[in-house]
């Protein structure tokens, strides 16, 4: 009785299973394309994101910036930031407004997670985020489901971490970044975090190294090919700062 029990449950439970999120919404673990590398950069903004860019920016390099609301910094305290990463071509995109697991959260907690950050976007760009990162990786059906309501199409994973975020020493970092450059033209797509220190010396140490070994540094969106879209969905001019701009 048992036994047949729980077999007639396992067709019922797939069958029940939420489809929502099959509108376009697809985890992506790593790259497409041969000969591409995405560095990726959580945790932001705060203070060394410029010190970041300076580096992509000086062999050409495109990153991607996955951001929270109020982490280490206020988002809207680092407005500039914001525009100044989005006019030089980097990608921008949520990874929640205060970083909690979101398996662990309501529904409706997910749902305010995102939009505090939706709304900073759209205030200060006039763009809505449709990228997104989850905080440690960590994910569920209700999560995804949540995500595809609110129109996302990616939700990013990593194939490699340098460790900064671990505390691991520039010289570890610097190995992982070697070792990626090794892979070459493996696709990947590694994370990093511009609130650590360390990371812009690994940075610049990276940019170099996976130049030389033949990898174009390219954002998220482009490293997928025909699998990739803009990671926004226009919504209008951006705002003028007023009270409302506060964490
Ligand atoms: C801030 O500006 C927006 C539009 O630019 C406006 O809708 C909102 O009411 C303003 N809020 C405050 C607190 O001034
Ligand atoms: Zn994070």
């Amino acid at each position: 009785m048992l036994a047949l029990t729980a077999l007639a449950l396992v067709p019922l439970l797939a069958f029940a299973a939420p489809t929502e999120r099959q509108n376009g919404l697809t985890v992506v673990n790593n790259c497409y394309n041969s000969g591409q590398v995405a560095l990726t950069f959580d945790d932001g903004p705060n203070n060394r994101e410029g010190d970041i860019a300076n580096a992509l920016n000086s062999v050409g390099a495109k990153g991607t910036f996955f951001f929270n609301g109020n982490n280490y910094g206020c988002i809207y305290d680092h407005a500039q930031t914001l525009r100044d990463l989005n006019a030089q071509g980097h990608t921008l995109g949520s990874h929640t407004w205060s970083h909690p697991d979101l398996t662990k959260l309501e529904e409706w907690q997910i749902h305010q997670e995102l939009e505090k950050v939706e709304t900073a976007f759209i205030k200060i760009l006039g763009l809505k985020p449709r990228y997104f990162r989850p905080p440690y990786g960590s994910y569920n059906d209700r999560v995804l489901n949540v995500l595809a309501q609110r129109g996302y199409k990616k939700a990013f994973i990593w194939s490699d971490v340098t460790g900064d975020a671990l505390g691991d020493s520039l010289d570890k970092q610097k190995s992982v970044l070697n070792d990626v450059a090794n892979q070459y033209p493996a696709p990947k797509m590694v994370l990093s975090h511009s609130v650590i220190d360390s990371a812009v010396d690994a940075t610049w140490y990276g940019v170099s190294r996976l130049r030389d070994a033949g990898y174009q540094m390219v954002a998220v969106d482009t490293c997928l090919g025909n699998s990739g879209e803009w990671p926004y969905e226009y919504v209008g001019q951006p705002e003028q700062p007023n009270d409302s701009w506060r964490c």
